[in-house]
C-alpha cells in the first residue's frame, strides 16, 4: 500500500486547498486523514469569520467538522454544492482516482458528483502512473455478497487479464466484517494495475449487488499535491 508519509505533506495539501474556498459556499467535506486536516483548517477560518456550510461525506467527517466548529447542513436540504475537497488513495492519469480506503466511497462519490468542483488533496506518495497498486474498494450489498464478489472477480479478471485477489474488509480487530456508513460490506480488490479504467468502472457498476466502486473518473478537476516543502497545484 502507500508508503508512510510525513503528516506535513498532507497538511500542506490541505492548507493549499483553502484557497478555493469562498464566502457563502456550500462545501462537500471529504473523508480520511487529509480531508480531516482540511476540515480542521476550515474550522479555524470559520472561527475567524468565514461563512460557509459543510456537507460531510462520512459520520467520521461529521464528528471532525462538529469538533472544528464548521457549520453543517443536512444533505437533503442542499440543492447546490459549490466545492468538494477530498483525499484519495491513488491519483492516476487524467486524475482518475482510487478512493474508499476509509470505506466512505459511496457518500464521497455522491457528493463529488453533485459538486461544481472537486479538489483532490493528497501527499505526493499518492501519484501513480498506473492505478491499481492500491486494492480497489468496492461497496456491496450484504444480500448475496458471495455471489456479487464472484461477479466482481469475473469482471476484474476479464478487464485486467490477471487474477485479482478479492478480500472482504474486516474491522480493525479482524473479528467482524467492516460495515459502511450506509450499512454495506466492502471488498478490496487487488489487481496490480488497471489500464482500461472507464470500462472497468462501467462493468463494475453494472454488477447487481455492487452499490459503488472506488474508481472516481472525470470527477476531480484539480489535484493539490502536498510535499514536505509545500504544495503543487495540478489542473486538468
Ligand atoms: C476514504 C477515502 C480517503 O480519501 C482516502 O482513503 C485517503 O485517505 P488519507 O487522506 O487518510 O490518506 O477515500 O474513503
Amino acid at each position: 500500500m502507500n508508503k508512510p508519509v510525513d503528516i506535513s505533506a498532507k497538511q500542506h495539501a490541505a492548507r493549499a486547498a483553502l484557497s478555493y474556498v469562498e464566502e457563502g459556499m456550500t462545501l462537500g467535506l471529504g473523508s480520511g486523514s487529509t480531508a480531516e486536516l482540511f476540515i480542521e483548517l476550515l474550522g479555524q477560518e470559520v472561527a475567524g469569520g468565514l461563512k460557509v456550510r459543510g456537507v460531510p461525506t462520512s459520520l467520521q467527517s461529521e464528528r471532525v467538522a462538529i469538533d472544528a466548529g464548521v457549520p453543517l447542513v443536512e444533505v437533503e436540504q442542499v440543492d447546490h454544492i459549490h466545492l468538494t475537497v477530498d483525499g484519495a488513495d491513488e491519483v492516476g492519469p487524467d486524475f482518475a482516482l482510487i478512493k474508499g480506503g476509509g470505506g466512505c466511497l459511496l457518500r464521497e462519490k455522491i457528493i463529488a458528483n453533485a459538486s461544481d468542483l472537486m479538489v483532490c488533496i493528497v501527499d505526493d506518495s499518492k501519484l501513480v502512473e498506473v492505478l491499481g497498486a492500491y486494492p480497489l474498494p468496492v461497496e456491496v450489498d450484504r444480500f448475496g455478497f458471495t455471489i456479487t464478489a464472484k461477479k466482481i472477480f469475473d469482471v476484474l479478471s476479464a478487464v485486467s487479464g490477471s487474477i485479482p485477489q478479492i478480500v472482504q474488509r474486516l474491522k480493525n480487530d479482524g473479528s467482524q466484517p467492516f460495515i459502511t456508513d450506509g450499512g454495506n460490506y466492502i471488498v478490496d480488490c487487488a489487481c496490480s494495475s488497471f489500464s482500461r479504467i472507464k470500462e472497468t468502472a462501467a462493468r463494475l457498476s453494472a454488477v447487481p449487488g455492487v452499490v459503488e466502486h472506488g474508481l472516481f473518473v472525470d470527477l476531480a478537476r484539480i489535484v493539490v499535491v502536498g510535499t514536505d516543502n509545500g504544495a503543487d497545484i495540478l489542473e486538468m
